[in-house]
């Protein structure tokens, strides 16, 4: 590391431990390097990396810088517990192994930065009470929405506010998927491979395409925005590998953009959660979030709507978020773990419960009184239609009907859609995605 010229004498060097040196680590690597002489100067103290733990020791790593080639172990037990580092870095991914990683390092004192948001959103509660017990910090900025500064926001920024609403693009992968499917003409497969060789997408990448990702970080979000302890179970998720690109094209002809939205909104009778392809107005700032941009809106009581975009995945976007928490460490910032705003525990608002109006899509075979069996099926449901389209057709054969209905509970949704399914003029499944109109 070079010495900074700024950096007091009288500091001594922040030792940290990087566990992981793939995408996100190999990168936190290359920025504490280049980017020396600034983070040294702004830590106030010269960052030294004492140890870089990989799962395989013998694989080539070119880009690794030779000066770390010395560094490297395959031992994360030894490496939490060096007395000469400070502070570990967890980079590995996964669930199991992060979680002792992290847990053995907050036992031996020493702070952690990690961008591992399944672990958090799994093990949240254990993880910050672990940190609290120990009177360290568990910084995780990477883990939401790369590097757009959406944890310190909440954190700090809006700390006397009242976040009433937080919704957005926060999957990389997905975002990247529809926009090539869109504007490419990419096929879905051949999209997802470019996010996986762009290190984008998750070692597991159902975890991106089904929506898992972006359940998990919202619910770091809502943890933050409304103190409230959730879990996957209380998220309705789905996401994009099901996806049909004409389905875009409808929802164009009404004036809409199609995107996985991940929301987290407080209601009168609880926080509602929520992650799905979602319709928003095309006119909407977040319509032209494209490709891995993520955008996050955040609606509070005091400072109205915020709008938040930066690149959410990949290498350097990643580690420019962890290195900042590192600095913030150096530092003393290091904000102690949240459990809450201080308040009793938000209630949870059951997935059918939430309301929303909604776009359907539904094959049908072009006969007298379709139509009206549909409306019936709604109506018996208390939804209402606000608009259709349906294309020319020849009578008697398969024709796109498009609706867009007025709010309604997720669970008369798919009541209703149950209904429709079950007539014998319907073809198929009925598509349906919720409509988002921003305030
Ligand atoms: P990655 O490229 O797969 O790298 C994982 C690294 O961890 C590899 O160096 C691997 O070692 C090491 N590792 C895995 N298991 C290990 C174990 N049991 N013991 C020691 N080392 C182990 O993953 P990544 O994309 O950098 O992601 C890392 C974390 O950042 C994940 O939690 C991910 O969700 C999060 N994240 C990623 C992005 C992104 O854009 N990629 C953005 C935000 C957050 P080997 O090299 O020997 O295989
Ligand atoms: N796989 C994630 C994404 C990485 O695509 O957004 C960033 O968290």
């Amino acid at each position: 590391m070079l010495t900074s010229f700024f950096a007091p004498a009288s500091q001594p060097p922040l030792g940290i431990v990087i566990v992981g040196a793939g995408t996100v680590g190999g990168s936190v690597l290359d920025v504490l390097r280049e980017n020396a002489q600034t983070i040294s100067a702004r830590s106030g103290r010269n960052i030294v990396v004492r140890a870089v733990v990989v799962r395989n020791i013998e694989k080539a790593r070119t880009r690794l810088h030779p000066d770390m080639a010395g560094l490297l172990t395959d031992d994360w037990q030894a490496a939490v517990q060096r007395p000469d580092a400070e502070v570990l870095l967890e980079l590995m991914g996964g669930e199991s192994t992060a979680k002792e990683c992290i847990q053995a390092a907050l036992t031996a004192g020493k702070s952690v930065v990690t961008a591992n948001k399944a672990l958090l959103a799994t093990c949240g509660d254990v993880i910050f009470d672990a940190a609290h017990a120990a009177g360290k910090p568990v910084a995780y900025e990477a883990a939401v929405a790369g590097c757009i500064p959406i944890i310190k926001t909440l954190r700090e920024a809006l700390a006397g506010d009242t976040v009433h609403e937080v919704a957005g693009i926060i999957n990389g992968t997905s975002n990247y998927i529809l926009t090539a499917m869109e504007k490419d003409g990419v096929t879905f497969a051949d999209a997802l491979e470019a996010t996986q060789k762009m290190g984008y997408a998750e070692s597991d990448p159902s975890l991106d395409i089904d929506g898992g990702d972006a359940a998990h970080k919202i619910l770091l979000i809502a943890r933050l925005a409304f103190g409230a302890h959730a879990t996957m179970n209380d998220v309705p998720v789905v996401g994009v590998r099901d996806f049909k690109l004409r389905d875009i094209r409808y929802a164009a002809q009404f004036g809409f953009c199609v995107k996985l939205l991940a929301q987290a909104v407080r209601r009168d009778n609880g926080i509602e959660l929520s992650v799905q392809p979602t319709l928003v107005p095309c006119t909407h700032p977040i319509a032209s979030v494209d490709g891995a941009m993520n955008a996050i809106l955040v609606r509070s009581a005091y400072a109205g709507e915020t709008l938040y975009y930066g690149a959410g995945a990949g290498a350097f976007p990643t580690a420019a978020a962890v290195v900042a928490d590192v600095i913030d460490i150096a530092r003393g910032n290091g904000a102690l773990a949240q459990h809450g705003n201080g308040t009793p525990l938000p209630s949870l608002i059951p997935a059918d419960d939430c309301s929303a109006p909604h776009f359907l899509r539904l094959r049908v075979l072009d006969m007298p009184g379709v139509l009206a069996n549909i409306a019936s099926a709604l109506a018996q449901q208390n939804i209402s239609i606000e608009a259709i389209h349906q294309n020319e057709s020849a009578p008697g054969q398969e024709v796109d009907i498009i609706m867009l209905v007025h709010e309604a509970s997720r669970g008369k949704i798919f009541s209703g859609i149950k209904q429709i399914e079950n007539q014998s003029t319907t073809v198929g499944a009925v598509v349906t995605m919720p409509i988002k109109r921003f305030l």
